[in-house]
């Protein structure tokens, strides 16, 4: 991310980025000892910030930027549109997941486990060739794989913003209108 100087509007939102790069820099070398601590810091990540961050550019920063231009034919924007569901899907397989056999114990999360009726529950449906494979399932045994799959996406998206998509709008939206929705961004 060097090089780029990020507008005063969107630093909100860089921060985030850097803190997702470590999580994800985390996910990618992590091992099988590893997959408790890493499902908390999914789910930490996703609760604290992370789903957040998600909506705001799609609620706030996409549409405005779709105002001064075309987006229908915008390459990496669809890209970054199409990364953030596949990594939505990805979060929710961890989360339905278990990362071990016993002692699935969460913290912060409440998950149903009497009646399933008042949670709802995505069930996925995977492609036949993710990595992912089956895991996913609520309660299924999560593959090390999701993780790694995770951080790896994670980071790409991470790059695709920083590099390229958040340098386009701030050249392209004018600063009035930038400035007016920075106090969508929440802070860290
Ligand atoms: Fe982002
Ligand atoms: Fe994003």
């Amino acid at each position: 991310m060097a090089g780029i100087k990020r507008h005063e509007a969107l630093q909100e939102l860089s921060r985030h980025h850097h803190h997702a790069l470590v999580v994800a820099m985390n996910l990618k070398r992590g091992k099988n000892e590893d997959m408790d601590r890493l499902r908390q810091e999914v789910i930490e990540f996703w609760g604290q910030g992370g789903n957040e961050h998600f909506r705001e550019e799609e609620d706030v920063l996409l549409p405005t930027y779709a105002m001064f231009k075309d987006l229908t034919t915008d390459e990496n924007v669809i890209r970054m549109l199409l990364q953030h569901v596949q990594i939505r899907m990805l979060v929710q397989t961890i989360r339905n997941g278990k990362s071990t056999a016993v002692g699935n114990g969460d913290v912060g999360e409440t998950e149903a486990k009497s009646s399933g009726a008042s949670e709802a529950t995505y069930d996925v449906e995977r492609e036949a060739g993710s990595k992912v494979g089956n895991a996913g399932a609520k309660g299924e045994i999560l593959n090390l794989d999701v993780f790694h799959e995770l951080g790896s996406l994670l980071k790409e998206h991470v790059q695709l913003e920083e590099q390229i998509v958040f340098k386009e709008i701030q050249e392209t939206v004018p600063e009035p209108d930038l400035f007016a929705i920075q106090h969508f961004f929440h802070e860290m």
